[in-house]
């Protein structure tokens, strides 16, 4: 990996008085994708979470060398760290069309993505651009947000079990809009409980067992552990 575009230092997360993350240590290169595994529960979605300014915690998260840990969410993204959360989180009253104008940095500002990117990887977008997203099926609907995370134009982004509950043509066009991302050199840290989608897309890889990172490699060598993956991730 050359220098880190963002890495995670000793990372302690809370819940209140529930200590839920244990010293996270990760790190993600520009135009890398690596993806975070591990069972329900391990505490994945606390880390980006975290990363968001939503959790408390100490320790460190750097991005591009600054210091995140203390700023407030807007802040984070501003900065040019997108996320999709594990819930699809769209505007239920506005439409399709509104949704993604609303995910946009600033109205008209630069940005690597258009409107027509949008629904050239999701043609569906494009049928329902006028319908109240609140009315979409849960793959619209993920989708939608997928795509409206991407209008916020991030240099990074951080996508928490995009495929959960999806029919498998749905999954293969989120595959395609991950592909897209790399082929933009946007850094992705994917989220996911599906070990093939992950072997098949990142260069690297980290597992998550209680709260620390008990593995790291890259998929050629998880898929020669068997060991790792046994203890860390099969059910
Ligand atoms: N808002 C919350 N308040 C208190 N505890 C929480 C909260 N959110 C998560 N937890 C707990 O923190 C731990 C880690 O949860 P996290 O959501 O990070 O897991 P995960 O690895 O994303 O798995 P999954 O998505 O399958 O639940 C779990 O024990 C969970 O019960
Ligand atoms: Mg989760």
């Amino acid at each position: 990996m050359a220098a880190a575009l963002i890495e995670i230092k000793d990372l302690h997360g809370f819940y209140g008085k529930s200590h839920v993350l244990h010293g996270v240590d990760l790190a993600i290169g520009s135009g890398e994708i690596v993806s975070l595994l591990g069972r329900n529960g391990v505490g994945r979605s606390t880390t980006v979470k975290s990363v968001m300014g939503q959790v408390k915690c100490t320790g460190s998260i750097r991005f591009r060398g600054a210091e995140l840990l203390g700023l407030k969410g807007f802040e984070i993204a501003q900065k040019g760290v997108g996320y999709v959360p594990e819930n699809r989180d769209i505007f239920p009253r506005l439409t399709v069309e509104q949704n993604l104008i609303l995910g946009e940095k600033k109205p008209g500002a630069k940005s690597r993505w258009s409107l027509d990117d949008m629904y050239r990887l999701f043609p569906r977008l494009e049928e329902r651009r006028n319908t109240s997203a609140g009315v979409l099926s849960g793959g619209e609907q993920q989708m939608l947000t997928l795509c409206r995370t991407l209008m916020g134009d991030p240099d990074f982004i951080m996508i928490d079990e995009p495929t959960e509950g999806l029919a498998p043509k749905i999954v293969e066009q989120v595959a395609r809009y991950l592909e897209e991302l790399k082929n933009r050199g946007i850094s992705v840290l994917l989220v996911e409980q599906k070990l093939a989608i992950a072997l098949e897309i990142s260069q690297r890889i980290y597992v998550m067992g209680h709260g620390a990172i008990v593995f790291e490699g890259t998929p050629a060598d998880l898929k020669s552990n068997a060991g790792v993956r046994k203890e860390w991730l099969e059910v």
